[in-house]
């Protein structure tokens, strides 16, 4: 059955069930939703945990003794429905003291401030549990050349997040960063914008080992990538500490479908690769349902993004099981690609001198061979689409 249940590892962002339909051209579709009420429909949706920016759950400028309270109310819905924060993160993008961005803002005291507002949110993350902490630079860039200097923004990037890393050490939280890419919108050019700029930046940091990549399915396919390519790297690089899942259609907009919706063929391929990876964190939900949707219709979005993955792996899982696909795997040759080019101790001297590889090699019967893709995909079709 296609019914989830928490040890399914399901999450959902208070952002994204609450996200009122607010767009450039158009006002809030839906009204504001309680976090109280998120936490209780999705545990009953079957959710394992949520994850929240701090103004979703405190707004923006609440007094002390109002923050107090909110929390209050959070703990105490997490407390009865069982629902867990395995993450959390800071909105340094909705105030317009952020426009020019927040650790790499031209203006010092504006880092300075975003600074202390994530501290202050790593301290709550840490207090209810989070293992993750998300970093969205998703102000941090420009739209125009003159505008930002990027290596000095890059310094400053650093700079930061080698403060929070010191922070979290000091203060002996049980917390890693996971850094999330996106190439643009809002700003016209985002810093750290795909998966490879945001891996090539976490070896300069003072301690990358707290350092990893929160991926975003419909950021990578803005900038034309191959969404498994970037996983597969980044489970290569041990950096794939949290995912956002959802759907998008090519490159255009940030569609923040449900996940399932656009590119179908490579959530297939996504699940498929995180399930035979063994991925052990979060399957996080960062979607938008869309402004055309009352209550219900975002009900029923959250609850299609948990079906949708639950179906996929089952149709992955049959995929692998398929004693046609191993052997089509084989007339592929994909147990060839896991044997190493060189023997167990061949040095380069020995492979010089092994004539079998270059002198004797008959290079047009090699290239005149074939690779049964074509069959191999085709069977991953069929059980897509439910044909086998
Ligand atoms: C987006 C981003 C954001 C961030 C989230 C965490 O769709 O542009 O994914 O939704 O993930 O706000 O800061
Ligand atoms: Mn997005
Ligand atoms: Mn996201
Ligand atoms: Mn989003």
């Amino acid at each position: 059955s296609y019914q989830p249940s928490p040890a399914d590892k399901f999450t959902f962002g208070l952002w994204t069930v609450g996200w009122q339909g607010r767009d450039p051209f158009g006002d809030a579709t839906r009204g504001a939703l309680d976090p109280v009420e998120s936490v209780h429909r999705l545990a009953e949706l079957g959710a394992y945990g949520v994850t929240f920016h701090d103004d979703d759950l405190i707004p923006f400028g609440s007094a002390p003794a109002e923050r107090e309270a909110h929390i209050k109310r959070f703990r105490e819905a997490l407390e009865a429905t069982g629902l867990k924060v395995p993450m959390a993160t800071t909105n340094l993008f909705t105030h317009p003291v952020f426009k020019d961005g927040a650790f790499t803002a031209n203006d010092r005291d504006v880092r300075r401030y975003a600074l202390r507002k994530t501290m202050r949110n790593i301290d709550l993350a840490a207090e209810l549990g989070a293992e993750v902490y998300v970093a969205w630079g998703g102000r941090e860039g420009a739209e125009s050349g003159a505008a930002k200097d990027v290596r000095a923004a890059l310094d400053r990037f650093k700079e930061a997040f080698d403060l929070l890393a010191s922070y979290v050490l000091e203060r002996g939280y049980n917390l890693r960063f996971a850094l999330e890419p996106k190439p643009n919108e809002p700003r016209g050019d985002i810093l750290l914008p795909t998966v490879g700029h945001a891996l090539a930046f976490i070896e300069k940091l003072e301690h990358p080992e707290l350092f990893g990549v929160n991926p975003e399915v419909g950021h990578e396919q803005m900038a034309g990538l191959n969404f498994p390519h970037g996983i597969a790297q980044a489970l290569w690089a041990d950096k794939l500490f949290h995912i956002d899942l959802n759907g998008q259609s090519g490159i255009k907009y940030d569609q923040d479908l449900r996940f399932g919706a656009g590119d179908l063929r490579s959530a297939f391929w996504l699940v498929d690769l995180l399930e035979s990876a063994g991925y052990g964190g979060p399957r996080h939900f960062d979607f938008k349902p869309p402004r055309t949707e009352d209550f219900s219709g975002v009900w029923a979005s959250a609850a299609g993004c948990m079906r949708n993955y639950l179906i996929l792996k089952e149709r992955a899982a049959a995929f692998r099981a398929d004693p046609e696909v191993q052997e089509a795997l084989r007339a592929a040759r994909l147990d060839e690609l896991a044997a190493p080019t060189l023997n167990e101790g061949e040095s380069a001297a020995d492979l010089l001198a092994d004539r079998s590889a270059f002198e004797d090699f008959d290079v047009d019967a090699a290239a005149a061979r074939g690779m049964a893709f074509e069959k191999l995909d085709q069977l991953a079709m069929d059980h897509l689409l439910g044909a086998r």
